[in-house]
């Protein structure tokens, strides 16, 4: 286990002076452009050197054309990011959620996401990204193919040498609950049982994790953590790159909300829930607490 393994998702928000905590995910905020670089160097203090942006439009519409607008929330926060912290590396949430008035991951047709037709907006989405400076990008909308769409493009268009993190082991999960809390990206109708996995399933999760490889994913990603760990160990001994894992909002949630009540040591169940991941196979842990965690390794109390 290593500080230079820890992710920390951030949520970037349109507006200014604007530092929210998020009512579901207590200690998590949302920020304005111009206060980012304040959590920045903290993280950086701290040790964390990676992050994944998440953003919140101020409009959204049906075909979400806010992902690929070169002046979205994600691209601008990405410029002023890395103007100011060049040596932090920034990776990219992928997905249309947050930017489609409906709510879904991809575009509609009828009240069906469109597979093929969310793949040219999800290349284009990821290219803006990179041009504005993602070091990776990250695809979570489930689309089949999208890995392959977002390679090609970013390839064509002279990014050969930035890496995909595919979260290619994702399930249809209720630990999503704070998350869609803090991004405002709920479905407005319906779930996202087509396009998510079914968590009853573990050979699909193989099937994607490979498919994911062969389309030219440096990393997958298994989401959530805790209740999938037998999916982490299953996916680093079939794939021969990184695994990821990402534990959730819905895991920070019930950590916080037990810490507070007193019923947990909230710092051991901190550490527990890295450990246990790391030995399941995860070489990269997305989390809420990467913070905390780079203390805690800081102090010797896990490592
Ligand atoms: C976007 C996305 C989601 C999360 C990461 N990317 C929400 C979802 O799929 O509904 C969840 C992250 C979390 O819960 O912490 N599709």
């Amino acid at each position: 286990m290593d500080k230079s393994s820890l992710i920390y998702p951030m949520f970037v928000k349109e507006g200014k002076g604007i530092e929210e905590e998020i009512p579901s995910m207590e200690g998590q905020f949302r920020y304005s452009v111009d206060r980012l670089p304040y959590e920045l160097e903290r993280l950086q203090k701290a040790g964390v050197s990676s992050v994944m942006f998440f953003g919140i439009p101020d409009h959204k519409d049906e075909v979400g054309s806010g992902a690929y607008d070169e002046n979205g929330i994600v691209q601008k926060a990405l410029r002023e990011a890395k103007r100011l912290f060049p040596d932090m590396y920034y990776i990219t949430d992928v997905c249309m959620c947050e930017y489609t008035s409906h709510g879904h991951c991809g575009v509609l047709c009828g009240h069906d996401v469109e597979n093929d037709a969310t793949l040219e907006l999800l290349a284009k989405t990821a290219l803006t990204h990179v041009q504005a400076g993602a070091d990776m990008v990250a695809p979570s909308d489930m689309m089949d193919g999208r890995v392959m769409a977002i390679r090609k493009c970013l390839d064509k268009n002279g990014f050969k040498e930035v890496p995909i993190m595919s979260y290619a082991v994702k399930y249809a999960s209720a630990f999503y609950g704070p998350f869609r809390d803090a991004a405002g990206s709920a479905p407005s109708f319906g779930d996202r049982r087509s396009y998510q996995m079914d968590f009853h399933n573990s050979r699909e999760g193989i099937k994607e994790a490979l498919l994911d490889v062969e389309e030219g994913a440096d990393i997958v990603m298994v989401k959530p953590a805790l209740s999938y760990l037998d999916m982490v160990t299953k996916i680093a001994q079939a794939v021969h790159v990184p695994v990821a894992a990402y534990s959730v909002s819905g895991e920070y949630a019930m950590v916080k909300a037990a810490a507070k009540m007193g019923w947990i040591d909230e710092a051991r169940i901190i550490c527990e829930m890295a450990a246990g991941t790391y030995r399941a196979g995860a070489q990269i842990y997305l989390t809420y607490f990467a913070k905390e965690l780079a203390q805690y390794m800081e102090e010797g109390r896990i490592g």
